[in-house]
C-alpha cells in the first residue's frame, strides 16, 4: 500500500539527550521510524544532527508536561534532566517532568495501545542500606531534601506505570539505570565521569568530593542501550523494574587516577566536602537482567573511558 509504512513507529522522549540520542541512532539502525521529542533543556540538536535527513527520523520540540497527540507503537520515556546540577536548577519543573510527563505518556500509550518504557533510576534506592541493590529493595530516600525532586519524581513515575498496568492493562517496561557514561554526555552536567574528563582535558584541578573512597559502578552507553532494546522486546510479563548497570565497582579516587592516566593530564586531585544526601556506595544487582534479558555489560571501564575521552577531545568544551 502506497504511503503506508510497516516499520515500527517509536517515540523517544528526551531523544536529544545523552542516552536518548544513542537510543534513536540504534532504533533507526534497526529499521524503525523514530519520533524524537525534546524541549532541549539539557539535550541539544547537535546530539542528533547526524540523524536529521534520515527519512525515518522526525524531531519535535515539545515539553512532556503537556499532552502529546501522535500515533505510535512503542514509547521510550527518557525525558528528564538527569544530573543534580540540572535537575536542581528548577526542582518544581523536574518533578513535573517526571510525574506529569509520565501521566501524559501513559495516557498516550493507553489511547494508542503502545508498549511503554520508563527510564527510571538507581536514585529510587536513595542512600541504600542494602548493597548491592536488588529490585526488591524499597530504598532510603529523603523526601524533602534537595535530591527529592528527582528521586521522588522518578519513584512516583514508577507508581504511575504500575497503576496503569494494573488498572488499564498497559504493557509497561521499567528499568532502573545506574550511572551510565559515554560520548555526548553534557560537559557541564557535573556528573563524575564527564567532570573528571573535562577537568583533566582543560588542565584544571580534579575535584573529588569526600575522601574518594565512596564507590560507584559505571556502565558504558552502548551496553545500556542494548539492555533497553532487550527490555522493550521482552515478553509482556516482564514489566520490571529491572536494574541495568555495570556491577564493576570502583572508588571515585580510582576513576580520577584512570582519567589522569588515559588523558595524560597534569591536573591535580583536590578534595571538597561531600554534598548533602550523596550516597556512599551504589552498585546494581543485575541478576534479573541476566536472567530475563540475557544481558550483561561488555565494555570495561578502561575501554569506555578511552571512547568517552576521544569524544570530549573532539568537541569545543567552551561551547555548550
Ligand atoms: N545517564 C545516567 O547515568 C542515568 C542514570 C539513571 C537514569 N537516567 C535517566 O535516563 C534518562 C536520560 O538521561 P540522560 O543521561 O540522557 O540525560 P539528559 O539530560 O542528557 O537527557 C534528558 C533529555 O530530556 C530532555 N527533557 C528534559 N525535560 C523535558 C521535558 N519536560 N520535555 C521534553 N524533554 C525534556 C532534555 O532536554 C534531554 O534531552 C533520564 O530520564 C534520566 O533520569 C540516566
Amino acid at each position: 500500500m502506497q504511503g503506508y509504512s510497516l516499520n515500527k513507529r517509536i517515540l523517544v522522549t528526551g531523544g536529544a539527550g545523552f542516552l536518548g540520542s544513542h537510543l534513536c541512532e540504534r532504533l533507526l539502525a534497526e529499521g524503525s521510524e523514530v519520533l524524537c521529542v525534546d524541549n532541549f533543556f539539557t539535550g541539544t540538536r547537535r546530539n542528533i544532527e547526524h540523524l536529521i535527513g534520515n527519512p525515518r527520523f522526525e524531531l519535535l520540540r515539545h515539553d512532556v508536561t503537556f499532552p502529546l497527540y501522535v500515533e505510535v507503537d512503542e514509547i521510550y520515556n527518557l525525558a528528564c534532566p538527569a544530573s543534580p546540577v540540572h535537575y536542581q536548577f528548577d526542582p518544581v519543573q523536574t518533578t513535573k517532568t517526571s510525574v506529569m510527563g509520565a501521566i501524559n505518556m501513559l495516557g498516550l500509550a493507553k489511547r494508542t495501545k503502545a508498549k511503554i518504557f520508563q527510564a527510571s533510576t538507581s536514585e529510587v534506592y536513595g542512600d541504600p542500606s542494602v548493597h548491592p541493590q536488588p529490585e526488591s529493595y524499597w530504598g532510603n530516600v529523603n523526601p524533602i531534601g534537595p535530591r527529592a525532586c528527582y528521586d521522588e519524581g522518578k519513584r512516583c513515575a514508577e507508581t504511575l506505570f504500575f497503576d496503569y498496568h494494573r488498572q488499564h492493562d498497559l504493557r509497561i517496561k521499567v528499568i532502573r539505570i545506574f550511572n551510565t557514561y559515554g560520548p555526548r554526555m553534557h560537559p557541564g552536567d557535573g556528573r563524575v565521569v564527564s567532570n573528571f574528563i573535562v577537568q583533566a582535558l582543560k588542565g584544571e584541578d580534579i575535584t573529588i568530593y569526600g575522601d574518594g573512597n565512596q564507590t560507584r559502578s559505571f556502565c558504558y552507553v552502548d551496553d545500556l542501550v542494548e539492555g533497553m532494546i532487550r527490555m522493550m522486546a521482552s515478553p509482556d510479563d516482564v514489566t520490571g523494574p529491572v536494574n541495568l548497570g555495570n556491577a564493576g565497582e570502583f572508588r571515585i579516587s580510582e576513576l580520577a587516577e584512570a582519567v589522569l592516566r588515559l588523558t595524560g593530564s597534569n591536573s591535580k586531585l583536590i578534595r571538597l566536602p561531600l554534598p548533602q544526601d550523596d550516597p556512599k556506595q551504589r552498585k546494581p544487582d543485575t541478576t534479573i537482567a541476566e536472567r530475563h534479558l540475557d544481558w550483561a555489560p561488555e565494555v570495561g571501564l578502561e575501554e569506555g573511558l578511552k571512547r568517552t575521552i576521544a569524544y570530549f577531545q573532539s568537541v569545543d568544551l567552551g561551547a555548550r
